[in-house]
């Protein structure tokens, strides 16, 4: 029963046959890279501007503009350290106290050293997700640089992101969003509305590997960057050996350094080229069809629902709060015990639909959380 009772589309996506294709790409990839021959390179540097393609394909972005990271906080600290110091030093960078912890880690751990000064839009007494309205409240001219979290990772509330952008364009601040928790699931182009940049992970709707980050950057933005890493894949032609004439590339190949790491992208490849091959409609469709059917199952149990109700404003799970006397652990492995695959953050139960979860799947979760509740 576990695929069809797998709920963990906002960690790690599923979909039919993940495992054979990533060991067959794996298997190509030894045979390439273990043969004593020169094909090496003229094999994977193509196959990582492929993935590469794929992603621009979901995020609508133009050649040139997303590269490769390892994880969305490294490419959030890529773009950060490469910006002109004019859009960070003496101002403010703004983010939601419902972003990803690791961004927040990160911009605590540049603050000082950048010039800038963190204001954090802090949740409201007994929220889990910053509103809308606090957050363009505190989105003032001073404000060098937004990070915008699309989708929260621990109630899926989603943002309107039409709203806050048009208010961060008059603020003449620059906008990055992370799209980590929607991306795949929830058409999004960074063109409409436009952003600055976008970071993301492969792992979650798109069903890839960790280690298989992205990072756009508007092209209006790319020649103003310099990024410190700076290294022979950041050049137009890597194989300029001449340490006089070291120059950037015109476009997002400056943010590369040295020789790239594909092996992540290389493995993420059959999930990408799966994922473009689905109707994306019906792939939402089936995940809003799914999350009533928890919604519903969640007010039977009168358990408080963390997510908002309307699409529009939600992602593509469902959050619960869990009572204070059921430890989530617990409920967590009695859930796992009876083949429903969840996790929690703290007392919040987090259950996200995907391609392999059924509406049996569903109703097995509904058999068993009200004995999983009794801890
Ligand atoms: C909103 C959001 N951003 C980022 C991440 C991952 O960040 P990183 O790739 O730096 O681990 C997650 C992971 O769950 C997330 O939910």
């Amino acid at each position: 029963m576990t695929a069809q009772a797998y709920f963990l589309y906002h960690s790690i996506g599923m979909y039919p046959g993940k495992a054979r294709d990533i060991a067959a790409r794996m298997a190509d990839f030894a045979m390439v890279w273990g043969t004593p021959d020169d094909a090496q390179w003229a094999d994977i540097l193509p196959a990582r501007a492929h993935f590469i393609d794929l992603w621009r394909c979901i995020l609508n972005a133009a050649p040139g503009s997303v590269t490769t990271c390892e994880s969305v906080t490294q490419g959030f600290h890529m773009l950060l350290q490469a910006l002109p110091s004019a859009h960070l030093a003496g101002k403010t960078v703004l983010v939601g106290a419902d972003c990803f912890p690791s961004n927040h880690f990160l911009l605590q751990s540049m603050a000082a050293r950048h010039g800038f000064a963190l204001k954090t839009v802090p949740l409201r007494q007994g929220a889990a997700h910053v509103e809308d309205e606090d957050f363009l409240d505190a989105w003032t001219p001073d404000v060098g640089l937004a990070l915008l979290t699309w989708v929260s990772s621990t109630t899926s509330h989603r943002i309107n992101l039409r709203a806050m952008v048009a208010h961060g364009r008059r603020m003449g601040s620059l906008i990055g969003v992370d799209i980590t928790q929607a991306a795949g699931l929830i058409p999004f182009d960074v063109h409409a509305p436009e952003v600055d940049f976008t970071l993301s992970t492969s792992l979650k709707w798109m069903c890839g590997t960790p280690g298989a980050g992205i990072l756009y950057v508007s092209p209006r933005l790319i020649p103003h960057c310099h990024p410190e890493c700076a290294g022979w894949f950041s050049q137009d032609n890597p194989f300029n050996w001449d340490i006089t004439r070291f120059a950037f590339a015109p476009d997002i190949r400056r943010f590369d350094s040295g020789t790239p790491g594909v092996v992540a992208a290389l493995a993420s490849v059959p999930a990408l080229e799966w994922h473009a091959a689905q109707n994306h409609a019906a792939l939402l469709a089936q995940n809003r069809h799914l999350t009533a059917q928890i919604l519903d199952l969640a007010d039977s149990l009168a358990l408080p629902v963390l997510t908002p109700r309307a699409e529009d404003q939600r992602g593509g799970s469902v959050m619960l709060r869990l009572p204070d006397v059921t430890p989530a652990p617990q409920v967590v492995a009695n859930l796992r015990a009876g083949g429903v695959i969840t996790d929690a953050r703290g007392q919040t139960l987090r259950l996200s639909p995907g391609i392999l979860t059924t509406a049996e799947g569903v109703q097995l979760l509904g058999q068993k959380l009200p004995s999983a509740l009794r801890v």
